[in-house]
């Protein structure tokens, strides 16, 4: 495979050719890291959703193989499409999928029906409707064999939701220890409801509970989640986190989609918010508001890996946005993933807050390596030696009055000499937020809303240092702000003759300033 198209990221998963959309059925099994992904095998915008699979070692190599769950009928008229699912291994068998001491894995996905029929299980379904469905793989995951006997599992919300059939989706099941049943946590869309049911054998659910509607509520809840993690390191005290996919009604300033988190307990059949789980908003006049996962535009459905050691948790996300995901300029294949995140939960100006660090391997791909500090950098531009494509840069400074009197620091990336291109990525300090400017990024004209400016609330370290991290793949910018409380993730679409590097001071100088970066090579080819 030649992964040198323009635009074509170097170190984030892309299939090869084709459309995709969300992360599903993220895995880490017998040492490997499975990432399905909704897919369509027949071209470049979304239909014949069906299950594309790749695997990884570390998170940073992929190699991707044939279609895991085909959509039933393709090539043909379609009767069954796969939508956004969970994996999970099955060690105990209790599904008795399981022959010969084989751990089964198994898939629970939303079936979509395009038309009315009549299932090999003896159900029938009607034409737009949503239901939940198994399949299983005796192979570690690369083949699949739907559960035909009994499919759907779940066919319909329960009472009184029953009229929510066409927008009933995106189970996330996991094993819960603690209960020792398995959980299955479903999205009624329309409502904004995370409905939990329960199993002891994967095929038969009861309902438990229902979730919702709390915090953001545009759009639609779609992609759901809810997971453990220790808050500040401490296994005595275990919050559960929720991330919620909204489309659309993504964050202030973003148009279309986004990812909210929700901090909690969870007792194996009910999820309890905690009181008061709003952020500080991203611009000084709104009131608090909902906790994004991200500020950017692009890190939606968010999905977490299975089968990591208790309380482990990675997220990988789709870096698109449905207002714009059907026309970027990419071919042959259109969207990628997020690198993955590990998430764990901190207390941060007396909030929970959830944490975010990129986990791929990338420093294996680095080829150089660039570092330098300024005791102050002055008013203006400066030219930096990182004309390049792929870095993985980390830039701090300080935003004590001392040192800085500037109003906005930061750097600015695949920049064309006269500035005609440009992504900045910077801090303004008197509104204490990140932001990244996507408005000059090259090509922004498939879509009006896409030229813009994405803004995150960030509160200086205790010493005064800001600190962003910004992994740039060449058509990316995932940003990490302070310890990773905050991320922005934009795509951009930028020429190739735009690659160079400055750093930016405005309104004056700017102090204790350090660059560490890694220039990272290929991690295709
Ligand atoms: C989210 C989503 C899911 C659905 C899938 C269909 O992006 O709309 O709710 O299962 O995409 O491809």
């Amino acid at each position: 495979q030649t992964y040198n198209e323009i635009y074509r990221p170097q170190y984030h998963f892309t299939p090869g050719k084709n459309w995709m959309n969300d992360p599903n059925g993220l895995v880490f099994h017998n040492g490997v890291y499975h990432l399905y992904y909704q897919y369509n095998p027949d071209g470049n915008t979304w239909g014949n959703i069906s299950w594309g699979h790749a695997t990884s070692t570390n998170l940073t190599h992929w190699t991707e193989h044939p279609v895991a769950l085909l959509a039933r009928g393709y090539p043909g008229e379609l009767t069954e499409a796969f939508f956004t699912g969970t994996v999970v291994a099955d060690p105990q068998n209790t599904s008795g999928f399981g022959t010969n001491g084989t751990v089964p894995l198994v898939a629970m996905y939303t079936s979509y029906y395009p038309t009315s029929q009549t299932l090999p299980s003896g159900k029938s379904v009607t034409g737009g409707q949503q239901a939940q469905s198994i399949a299983y793989s005796l192979d570690d995951g690369y083949t699949w064999t739907t559960y035909d006997a009994a499919n759907p599992v779940i066919p319909t919300p329960p009472a009184p939701y029953e009229d929510q059939w066409r927008d009933f989706r995106d189970p996330f099941i996991f094993w819960h220890d603690a209960t020792k049943k398995w959980i299955s946590v479903i999205s009624v869309s329309q409502l904004h409801k995370l409905l939990i049911y329960t199993s002891s054998n994967l095929k038969q659910w009861t309902l438990a509970s229902e979730f919702g509607p709390l915090n953001a509520v545009g759009g639609v809840w779609e992609c759901p989640s809810i997971v453990p993690l220790p808050l500040d390191g401490d296994e005595t005290n275990i919050k559960w986190v929720a991330q919620i996919g909204l489309n659309p009604g993504g964050p202030p300033g973003v148009t279309g989609s986004g990812t909210q988190y929700i901090v909690g307990t969870f007792d194996g059949t009910r999820f309890v918010a905690d009181p008061d789980p709003l952020s500080p908003a991203p611009t000084s006049t709104e009131p608090h508001g909902p906790n994004w996962m991200d500020y950017g535009p692009d890190f939606y459905a968010a999905a977490t890996f299975n089968g990591l050691p208790y309380l482990s948790h990675l997220n990988i996300a789709w870096v698109n946005n449905w207002q714009y995901a059907g026309v970027i300029p990419t071919a042959p294949w259109r969207s990628m993933m997020s690198i993955a995140r590990r998430i764990s939960l901190k207390t941060i100006g007396g909030r929970a807050v959830l944490i975010q660090q990129p986990m791929a391997d990338v420093a294996s791909l680095q080829t150089k390596t660039y570092s330098s500090s300024f005791a102050t950098v002055a008013e203006g531009n400066q030219l930096i030696p990182l004309s390049e494509k792929t870095l993985d840069v980390t830039v701090s400074f300080s935003d004590r009055a001392a040192v800085s009197s500037s109003s906005q620091f930061g750097i600015i990336l695949r920049a064309t000499s006269d500035l005609a291109q440009q992504t900045r990525i910077g801090y303004d300090f008197s509104t204490k937020r990140l932001f990244v400017d996507r408005s000059k990024s090259g090509n922004i004209s498939f879509d009006g809303t896409f030229a813009s400016t994405y803004y995150a609330p960030l509160e200086p370290a205790s010493d005064g240092k800001v600190t962003m991290r910004i992994l740039l793949d060449w058509s990316s910018v995932e940003v990490f702000g302070g310890q990773g409380e905050v991320a922005i993730s934009a795509q951009i679409f930028p020429e190739d003759n735009g690659i160079d590097a400055q750093l930016f001071s405005s309104g004056g100088s700017t102090g204790d300033v350090t660059i560490d970066a890694k220039i990272l090579g290929s991690a295709w080819g």
